[in-house]
């Protein structure tokens, strides 16, 4: 199973959402069986780490971002990925029209799955990677079930 998380800049929301899920998922054994990544609608970033921000609130987690580096979703991710999970509703409307699927129920927002059902605020704009970081986690516990549902 592939999960592909996407933001607008691949350099805040996106690389947290992947690096907590990777966490999770070591911990629960499953690395073999689960993929994850992260891209970008936009190319503002594209080679750059996670901003500082998600790397200091990842670090206070002790969750690694290593290796992580920032790239544009592109055409081939729509083959690659079983989960395209979209940060706010504006990315999923860009992912749906960059990957040309008007209505593939693979792509979805990711607080949708929760009972949240909204967008993850972008601390870029609201300076605040805890709260990102908290519906992050609280997104990813969420997701990891119903993957592991689907599965079965
Ligand atoms: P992200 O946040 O989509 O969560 O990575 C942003 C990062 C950069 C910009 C906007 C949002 N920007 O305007 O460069």
């Amino acid at each position: 199973m592939r999960i592909l998380f996407v933001c607008l800049g691949n350099i805040c929301r996106s690389p947290m959402a992947e690096a907590v899920m990777r966490d999770l998922i070591e911990k629960r054994g499953l690395s073999r069986e689960i993929k994850v990544d992260s891209a970008g609608t936009s190319n503002w970033h594209v080679g750059e780490l996670p901003h500082k921000g998600t790397q200091a609130k990842l670090g206070e987690y002790s969750i690694s971002t290593a290796g992580m580096l920032c790239r544009q979703l592109k055409s081939s991710d729509f083959i690659e990925f079983d989960y395209i999970v979209g940060m706010d509703a504006s990315n999923v409307d860009n992912i749906r029209e960059m990957l040309n699927q008007p209505d593939d129920t693979k792509i979805f927002r990711f607080l949708d799955i929760t009972p949240h059902q909204k967008d993850i605020p972008d601390p870029w704009y609201t300076g605040d990677f805890q709260e990102t970081y908290d519906l992050c986690f609280e997104g990813c516990e969420a997701l990891l079930e119903k993957v592991l549902a689907d599965k079965k």
